[in-house]
């Protein structure tokens, strides 16, 4: 049975034949590691600890965690574990701050995660006879072609369009009749917007099928692009130092978290300030070490994504929640913990307000100050200052009540932020550099 009739046998292999997998390949990975990339034999003899430690997976927590910091500083192929002759792919992710983070990838490598992108738009209902447009950014960024070669491997017809030129994505959508577009759920708003200003009825394009990902996103922004778009709106999950694109995929059968594809990446969560493992259940950084990769194996590498881990339910393997956020991506504003995700919760509970919003960071005196900038739907009528200033009132008390951060609303017109065509920038840090 191929990938695109049915599901691989190890999707729903027992926890015993999933454990016994997954110990053989970590052994593999942690010996490779440590053999070929001298970043790992020095950080594992400085940690007293040597592959033949392993014995069981749990052992994997002896063994030192990577860090982005550890990419930087072997930086541009340092972590290589493979001569540059074997690599046939190098991404890299931009990063906001210094030098981007650099992939690569053997053959072998670019097969495994064709295979593993075919398998999650599989779990999204996707299936050979399907027609894909991906409109995730083509590039360095892992996004485009990750999609692209897994929907090739599916044997679906790929639509390459990568992100922008917002006009097109809706006309080749209405001309081509994609059934499933892969996109960031924002660029789906900024999508669906331009549906709208062209007249065009979204809820009845071909689209039955979105696989969303590589930024937060929350609930009502999944219920907003279904009925928007009429569609049904999957979570997946991935990024470039692990693979790309299709880590972990939402089932479409239980739309209950992402499923992990553990076979070939084994996760942990762990206290964000200790590194202390937590149980599963347990809200925490995701962890994880590449049980197959080739060109650059990762051993315990910190995502900085804060989630849990959730018994498998359409698949054998463990879930994880939705991505709340990253570590680094959370506020401190008057001591309190704010993520981008949850001021868009909170928002969302007010239906004349838009899923297009911005927080703005200032700081006066020493105190940290949020401005949350954010659009309504429709433009406000005759009555516009007074009902501003009810809806301004409103969104405050609703950031106030979830969050319970106080923030400084300022309401826009419909357009008024920028939007993104790849991941949103949800957040503006105006605070001066110290
Ligand atoms: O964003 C890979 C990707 C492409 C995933 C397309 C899904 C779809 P990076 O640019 O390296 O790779 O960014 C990885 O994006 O650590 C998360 O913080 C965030 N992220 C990715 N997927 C999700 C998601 C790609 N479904 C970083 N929900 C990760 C929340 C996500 N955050």
């Amino acid at each position: 049975m191929g990938v695109a009739d049915g599901m691989e046998p190890i999707e729903t292999a027992s926890a015993d034949q999933l454990v016994s997998l997954q110990l053989v390949r970590l052994k593999d990975v942690v010996s490779r590691a440590y053999q070929k990339v001298p970043h790992y034999r020095r950080a594992f003899d400085d940690a007293g600890v040597h592959p033949d430690d392993l014995r069981q997976l749990s052992d994997i927590s002896k063994f030192p965690f990577t860090t982005k910091q550890h990419l930087r500083d072997n930086y541009p192929f340092g972590m290589l574990a493979v001569p540059m002759d074997n690599i046939i792919r190098i991404h890299a992710s931009s990063g906001t701050t210094g030098k981007p983070t650099v992939v690569a990838y053997t053959r072998g490598d670019i097969q495994i995660w064709s295979q593993l992108m075919a398998r999650s738009i599989r779990a999204a209902g996707g299936r050979s006879t399907d027609k894909i447009q991906v409109a995730y950014g083509y590039g360095l960024f892992t996004g485009g072609l990750g999609a692209h070669y897994g929907g090739e491997h599916l044997g679906a017809a790929v639509i390459p369009v990568s992100g922008g030129m917002t006009e097109r994505q809706v006309q080749i959508i209405c001309d081509f009749q994609p059934g499933i577009i892969m996109v960031t759920p924002s660029y789906m708003l900024a999508i669906a917007d331009e549906f709208d200003r062209q007249g065009i009825k979204a809820s009845a394009c071909s689209l039955r099928i979105g696989i969303f990902g590589a930024e937060p996103w929350t609930e009502s922004m999944r219920s907003e692009i279904e009925s928007r778009m009429g569609l049904q709106a999957l979570d997946i999950y991935g990024l470039s130092e692990i693979m790309g694109p299709g880590v972990a995929q939402e089932c479409i059968e239980t739309k209950d978290g992402l499923t992990i594809w553990e076979d070939h990446f084994y996760p942990e969560i762990i206290h964000p300030d200790s590194g202390v493992p937590l149980a599963d259940g347990e809200a925490g950084e995701l962890v994880f070490t590449t049980l197959t990769k080739e060109g650059m194996p990762l051993i315990r590498y910190r995502t900085r994504d804060l989630t849990r881990l959730l018994p498998g339910t359409a698949r054998t393997m463990r879930r994880m929640e939705r991505v709340k956020g990253r570590s680094d991506d959370m506020l401190i504003v008057r001591g309190v913990n704010v993520f981008p995700s949850q001021i868009e919760a909170a928002l969302s509970g007010e239906e004349k307000l838009a899923p297009h919003y911005v927080l703005e960071l200032r700081r006066s005196g020493r105190l940290d100050e949020l401005d949350v900038v954010v659009e309504t739907r429709q433009l406000l009528g005759g009555e516009a200052g007074s009902e501003r200033e009810t809806l301004r009132l409103r969104a405050e008390h609703l950031i106030k009540a979830s969050v319970g951060v106080s923030s400084r609303v300022r309401i826009v017109d419909p357009g008024a932020i920028e939007r993104s065509q790849g991941k949103a920038k949800r957040v503006l840090d105006l605070r001066p550099k110290d």
